[in-house]
């Protein structure tokens, strides 16, 4: 059995996944750097300037600013996603979530954030949950962002558990495979396509219930 679960916030708690794919669509279409929700998936669980990288390669623009001026375009981006996060309520909170924290809370299962969202913070406050949670790995302590298993290890080193005692969900394929490099095992939310490595899949955080993890967890 489980001892903890960590937990990806952007599209997995709730669906400011979305958000980030409004704004920085916004700032590819003012940078001339058009790009659709397909080419969006590489963006997700990724770092904000590891986002604005990829997104100026797209557009063969990557030597056009400098480290500054990126800076100056990341910001931009998070000053338009907390306009749409605004208004962030527990009304936001995805399907089954809210079931979910309570049922692992009564079982004693330990939870840990492992988002790679500098605004973390704010949204799990903005959704009243953030006292479900023993931690929330903070981005800037880590050397490397998802894929490479950094954040996964250290939810397990803050718990004083082993990667093999927590199952890691995830929306992204980044985050996916980050879980998995850390020998933790993967539930991933959302299509084949884009889960398909992870060890369990669901369509919806609806069918995310601790009998559901208990039932796959091996
Ligand atoms: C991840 C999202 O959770 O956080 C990414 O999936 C986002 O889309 C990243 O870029 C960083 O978020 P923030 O809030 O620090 O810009
Ligand atoms: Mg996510």
């Amino acid at each position: 059995m489980f001892k903890a679960i960590a937990f990806d916030l952007d599209g997995v708690i709730t669906d400011t996944a979305n958000y980030h794919y409004l704004a920085w669509k916004a700032l590819g279409d003012d940078l001339g750097i058009p790009f659709d929700r397909q080419f969006n998936e590489q963006l997700k669980g990724i770092s904000r300037m590891a986002s604005l990288e990829k997104i100026l390669e797209l557009g063969k623009r990557t030597a056009d600013f400098s480290n500054e001026q990126k800076l100056a375009l990341a910001a931009k981006k998070n000053t338009h996603y907390l306009t749409l996060i605004k208004t962030i309520s527990p009304a936001d909170i995805l399907p089954g979530i809210s079931s979910l924290l309570n049922e692992l809370k009564e079982a004693n299962i330990q939870m840990v954030i492992a988002s790679a969202s500098k605004n973390a913070p704010t949204i799990l406050a903005g959704l009243g949950i953030q006292d479900y949670f023993d931690a929330i790995i903070d981005p800037d302590s880590l050397t490397s962002g998802k894929p490479d298993p950094e954040i996964f290890s250290q939810s397990a080193q803050v718990l004083g558990l082993t990667p093999n005692e927590l199952i890691g969900i995830e929306d992204s394929e980044a985050g996916i495979q980050s879980i998995n490099a850390a020998n933790m095992f993967s539930v991933g939310v959302g299509e084949a396509t884009s889960m398909k490595l992870a060890d369990s899949r669901v369509d919806s955080t609806a069918e995310l219930t601790l009998d559901f993890l208990k039932q796959v967890f091996i």
